[in-house]
């Protein structure tokens, strides 16, 4: 049994007086659950958040992570940031390779699996992120796109236990449109067919797959409830305390009692 995962990527949203309050309203709502010690919750802030989250959510459920890192350990490279840096900051996830790192920044597989290494070599958790363009889609190349950020980036020597994969559709993300269940589920299944290669099957069977992509309390239930989905990785919705706190709501409806 996959403990499903519910992930905030507050992307470049929020001051430190704004993050303060809806981190307060994340660890207020998160309490009122029942959460049966059955879902985890994270929150993935920018950077200059980082101190301050972790006072906020010290002795709380809440755990909370990075968007990105740079792959290399120190040196000239402005504006950046090592996994040593949030490593001082006690988080403990790191998003690799988000749609927007890949096409608006150009990152490419080759630099992303520097950057998933990175990671999982501190003792964190990277939550590699994966998905096709419309593009791709409407070309019927989604598998074949698939199966090379998975086949290029994700290999034996990164420990299982510390990868979460995300898959964000492209044309998904902020657009309010979401991929039905069945174009979810189809994927995660490619997904861990493709973990199933790369370690064995038993070992695939343990790795979360998270989907992403305009999920909202609205769709969460169904999304959340396919066989292959282990949690969200949420962006706009995540931005709203209430609505953070219904899709967690929504997670902990599948967990079983
Ligand atoms: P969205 O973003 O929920 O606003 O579509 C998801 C993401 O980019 O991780």
């Amino acid at each position: 049994m996959r403990k499903p995962l519910i992930a905030g990527n507050w992307k470049m949203h929020k001051t430190l007086v704004e993050a303060r309050e809806l981190v307060g309203g994340i660890v207020e709502g998160v309490g009122k659950l029942d959460a049966r010690g059955g879902v985890e919750v994270l929150i993935c802030t920018p950077y200059t958040l980082l101190f301050p989250i972790a006072k906020a959510v010290a002795k709380t459920p809440v755990m909370f992570g990075a968007q990105n890192v740079h792959e290399e350990s120190q040196g000239a490279f402005t504006g950046e940031v090592s996994v040593a840096m949030l490593k001082d900051t006690g988080c403990t996830h790191v998003i690799v390779g988000h749609s927007e790192r890949r096409h608006v920044f150009g990152e490419k597989n080759d630099r992303l699996a520097k950057k998933v290494r990175a990671v999982v070599e501190a003792g964190l958790t990277a939550i590699y992120c994966v998905g096709e363009t419309l593009d791709e889609r409407e070309a019927g190349r989604t598998r074949e796109v698939i199966e090379s950020q998975m086949g290029e980036v994700i290999g034996p020597d990164v420990p299982a236990d510390r990868l979460v994969v995300a898959y964000e559709p492209v044309w998904a993300i902020g657009t309010g449109k979401t991929a039905s269940p069945e174009q979810a589920q189809e994927v995660h299944e490619w997904i861990r067919a493709s973990l199933a290669g790369t370690y064995d099957r038993a070992t695939a069977d343990r790795v979360r797959i998270l989907y992403g992509g305009s999920v909202k309390p609205g769709n969460a239930a169904d999304l959340l409830s396919l066989p292959d989905v282990d949690g969200a990785l949420v962006g706009g919705a995540c931005l709203v305390a209430s609505d953070f706190i219904a899709i967690i709501s929504a997670a902990v409806a599948t967990v079983p009692a």
